[in-house]
């Protein structure tokens, strides 16, 4: 479709959002709605993507090149939002030099980029003037209702508000994607009119002008007219956005993926998870996460950002944020990778273990209440239960240094910065705060003391009172 431009429409408020946010902004399966219409439209082939704005036009134009740097991109703006057909006019110095234009409405999440390359096919089997997506759908709703000729060809398109009782009726409707020759689409649009029941330019109003001049308008008819779902408000949206999910996760499924009660489960469709992994109820993954094969990720883990090798697992209601979790891993239940945290193959972290920007060393091990911020942890290192990296001194965050094979006795605290040398151990209860050398003991406590029949005293004294 490299001939082709692609206009997507969005300059629309979008009332029944009730937002003060431009429709196009609002999130859907990890992405804005716009970016859903405008993604399908590249990957169709379209070499430019035209996306008309008006409500929120600069945040909508940054939002988009920043989601598709290098695309050639153009936001032309329609000031006032007079109807679909003003619209795709705002889009015509931005369409001059290209044969044929692809029009799609803004509201689109679901559209794919096989479906447009269909529409491409449909185009050119019925002359190459004019050819448009539609659906039968149950509840045929808001959406404008396609009238057939005798000899089944497509007439017209009445939108629902104008539409007779026997047009109301008809259920298969126009999914609001077109095709057409540039050269015949504009003059066209020049000439439609707003006379109808809220004087607004319909685009839909192109289709019986070109059967007037004898034109023939190709047709696809989608297969899963879940395609057609469109966004008018918060509902729809839910909609849409559970479709997105169940439909990335039939593909892991297809792909041989567990996943337990699909429809708790949240992979947002950049998502990635490999063969024979087993994904429990109510999990999500954002932010391009990419999980491994032969992994598990167990009830309520929220993985953003992440990516984890083959092999892992991690135990129910994990939080990780853009950290890197290497092959046979474990962690969990309850453990918090933030930012920047990686953990080398074969790691654990248990319960209640919190890392930031920390680097876990393979085989080593942090598995109870513990938590280790900037901190560069070796191979094979033992980090007792209750083990704190002090690396804030209220204005600066400083490094700890864990060296290979290093034991870290139970509740420690290494007030950074320190380093812990390699093969040292770290007794019980220590507050290290000088470099401990390699292969050491680093004891800190007060030596232990008794007194003995304190007890019976401090009691006989009570009773005497
Ligand atoms: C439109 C179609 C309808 C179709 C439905 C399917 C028309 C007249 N009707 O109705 O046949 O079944 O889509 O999705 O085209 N927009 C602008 N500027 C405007 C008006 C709209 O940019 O002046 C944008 C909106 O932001 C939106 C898209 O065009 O992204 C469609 O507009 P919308 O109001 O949602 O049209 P529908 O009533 O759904
Ligand atoms: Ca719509």
């Amino acid at each position: 479709m490299n001939d082709t431009v692609a206009i997507v429409l969005a300059a629309g408020l979008g009332t029944r959002m009730k937002s003060d946010r431009p429709k196009g902004l609002h999130s859907l399966a990890g992405s804005p709605l716009i970016h859903w219409p405008v993604g399908a439209a590249l990957d169709a082939g379209c070499s430019r993507v035209v996306v008309v704005v008006g409500h929120g036009a600069d945040e909508v134009e940054a939002s988009v090149r920043k989601r598709f740097p290098g695309a050639d991109l153009v936001f032309p703006r329609q000031e006032q939002q007079l109807g679909t057909a003003h619209a795709t006019l705002c889009a015509r110095e931005a369409a001059e030099g290209f044969r044929s234009a692809l029009l799609i409405n803004g509201d689109l999440p679901l559209l794919t980029a096989g479906t447009l390359r269909s529409l491409g096919s449909a185009f050119a089997a019925s002359g190459g003037a004019f050819a448009l997506v539609t659906a039968s759908v149950d509840d045929p709703g808001g959406f404008g209702r396609i009238e057939r000729g005798p000899g089944r060809g497509i007439e017209r398109i009445v939108e629902r508000r104008d539409a007779t009782a026997e047009q109301t009726a008809i259920h298969e409707v126009n999914v609001g994607v077109y095709l057409a020759r540039t050269d015949l689409l504009f003059p066209l649009l020049d000439r439609v009119g707003d006379t109808n029941s809220v004087g607004e330019f319909y685009f839909t109003d192109v289709v019986k002008m070109l059967r007037q001049q004898g034109f023939q308008v190709g047709d696809l008819v989608l297969d899963t007219p879940e395609e057609a779902m469109q966004v008018n408000d918060r509902i729809e949206l839910a909609a849409c956005e559970l479709a997105l999910h169940l439909r990335h996760a039939r593909q892991l499924m297809s792909e041989g993926v567990t996943l337990h009660r699909p429809a708790s489960i949240m992979i947002d469709p950049d998502c990635t998870v490999g063969r024979d992994s087993e994904v429990w109820p109510s999990v999500e993954m954002h932010a391009g996460t990419r999980v491994g094969q032969r992994c598990i990720v167990g009830r309520g883990a929220v993985l953003s950002g992440v990516t984890v090798a083959d092999g892992v697992e991690i135990k129910p209601y994990c939080v990780l944020t853009d950290s890197i979790v290497e092959d046979d891993c474990k962690l969990g239940p309850f453990s918090h990778l933030r930012p920047a945290s990686v953990m080398r193959r074969g790691a654990h972290v248990g319960n209640f273990v919190e890392m930031k920007k920390t680097d876990l060393g393979a085989g080593s091990k942090a598995n109870h209440l513990t938590y280790l911020g900037d901190c560069t942890v070796g191979r094979k290192v033992n980090i007792g239960a209750g083990t704190i990296t002090c690396n804030y001194d209220g204005v600066n965050k400083l490094p700890t240094v864990i060296e290979d094979g290093v034991f870290i006795g139970s509740d420690s605290q290494l007030v950074a910065p320190v380093t812990v040398g390699h093969d040292a151990y770290v007794a019980a209860g220590a507050t290290i705060t000088k470099d401990v050398p390699p292969g050491a003991l680093a004891l800190t406590r007060v030596t232990q003391v008794h007194v003995d029949g304190y007890v019976q005293r401090k009691r006989l004294k009570q009773g005497s009172r």
